[in-house]
């Protein structure tokens, strides 16, 4: 029905298209990081800093909008795969705190990003392979779910002081430093246009 109005142009409902980005992105990320593994500590932090910055709010919108929608949604035998992803998020989390809180960039923190890195890879596995197309046909909620879930990104990127840093606009007269949560990026960031 109305589904193939912008047919070929989406092939996923909203929701899913950007959840399917933001995966593709940290992988792009967790790929960039692999070819700077022996780079200087600057580099290396800087890509790890924006990994881990990127998958928490991907989690977090995850756990605020998508994985309450599926439970709604899905049968109770689907709901495992729910439960074993929030599992999954958890982990995730501790090894994402590791790597913000280390003081060391050295062989350890690497293998942490390895390990981060194959942990992410199998939890998109799991979530594009198994429980997306439990829900890709449910078009009209996920175009919804899409939207809030562009404003919760938009504001949590904001809260972390990101919005500006990934878009590499001009950061002076912003540098206000609330909820950015002793990340110090704007002062180890190289990529100032000034
Ligand atoms: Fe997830
Ligand atoms: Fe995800």
């Amino acid at each position: 029905m109305a589904r193939s109005k912008s047919g070929a142009a989406r092939a996923q409902p909203l929701a899913l298209e950007l959840l399917m980005s933001d995966h593709r992105k940290v992988e792009d990320l967790f790929e960039q990081f692999e070819q700077e593994k022996d780079s200087d500590e600057g580099t290396r932090r800087e890509i790890a800093q924006q990994i881990c910055a990127e998958l928490t709010i991907h989690a977090q919108v995850e756990e605020e909008l998508f994985y309450p929608w599926l439970r709604e949604q899905l049968e109770d035998d689907d709901m495992e795969m729910v439960e074993e992803a929030q599992v999954e998020h958890n982990t995730a989390k501790d090894l994402i705190a590791q790597i913000e809180g280390a003081t060391d960039i050295d062989e350890v923190y690497n293998a942490k990003v390895k390990v981060l890195s194959e942990y992410i890879k199998h939890h998109v596995q799991e979530e594009e392979n198994e429980i997306f197309p439990e829900v890709r046909d449910q078009q009209d909620e996920l175009d919804e779910l899409g939207q809030e879930i562009t404003a919760r990104k938009g504001e949590l990127m904001e809260e972390m002081g990101l919005a500006e840093e990934y878009s590499e606009e001009d950061e002076e007269g912003e540098e206000e430093g609330g909820g950015r949560r002793g990340r110090s990026s704007s002062r180890e960031s190289t990529q100032r246009s000034r």
